[in-house]
């Protein structure tokens, strides 16, 4: 299972970051799927752009694992919609780990997150699906991070935090422990949030 092709979406600065993984990895990749690009054209100097979205369809779902590329943002929803999209059609999003990440036994891990180097995950945490958590966070003892999550390079959940769905947090910022982050909230890069946040509110301090 693990060695299936797989198919890239998106060939921006995130998907970069997951190409280089995946290289690491010795993941087989298909190429990358990209409206606004040339097919048969090529980035990253060797991976070959098999078409829009719509390409995916062309593979058996059974054949072919997904990596969602498109980047975390406070403003779009294009990478929920996209995961969204085509796990309803059966896909499967693989999950990519930096082997330079750090992760106890006893943590739970969804599919289709996106662990990059230089992250710690310590016991008792758990990450929902399609999480990305970015280079050199840290993600405390039992904190509970539902689906669709970004936690931002640097940042640091400490104890026991726990964050429901498409929470955002930027980079840089620290969560004291045991705070809870309701649905789509945003935390601000750099902020140091020390009480609850309600759902779909942005704190800047
Ligand atoms: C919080 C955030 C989403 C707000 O973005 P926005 O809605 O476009 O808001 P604006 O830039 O218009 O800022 C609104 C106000 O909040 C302040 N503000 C924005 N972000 C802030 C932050 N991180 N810390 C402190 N204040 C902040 C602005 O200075 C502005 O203040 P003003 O009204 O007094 O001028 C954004 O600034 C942010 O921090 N994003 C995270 C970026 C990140 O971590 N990226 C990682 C990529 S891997």
């Amino acid at each position: 299972l693990k060695n299936k092709p797989i198919i890239l979406i998106g060939s921006g600065g995130h998907a970069s970051v997951l190409y280089d993984i995946l290289k690491l990895n010795n993941r087989n990749i298909l190429g990358v799927v990209n409206p606004s690009l040339l097919k048969g054209s090529t980035v990253f100097n060797e991976l070959e752009v098999l078409g829009d979205d719509s390409t995916i369809l062309d593979f058996k779902a059974s054949d072919v694992e997904l990596v969602n590329g498109l980047g975390p943002s406070t403003k779009s929803k294009k990478r929920l919609n996209i995961s969204l999209e085509y796990a309803s059609l059966g896909y499967s999003f693989t999950s990519v780990i930096h082997p330079q990440a750090t992760i106890s036994k006893n943590t739970q891990i969804e599919e289709g997150v996106q662990i990059m180097a230089g992250v710690i995950i310590q016991f008792g945490a758990n990450i929902g699906k399609f999480c990305v958590l970015n280079t050199g966070s840290i993600i405390e003892h039992d904190c509970l991070i539902n689906d669709h999550v970004h936690i931002g390079p640097g940042a640091v959940l400490c104890g026991s935090v726990s964050l429901s769905d498409n929470v955002y947090i930027g980079a840089n910022a620290v969560i004291i422990q045991n705070i809870h982050v309701e649905e789509s909230s945003i935390v601000g890069a750099g902020c140091t949030l020390i009480k609850n946040l309600g759902p779909s509110l942005t704190f800047t301090g």
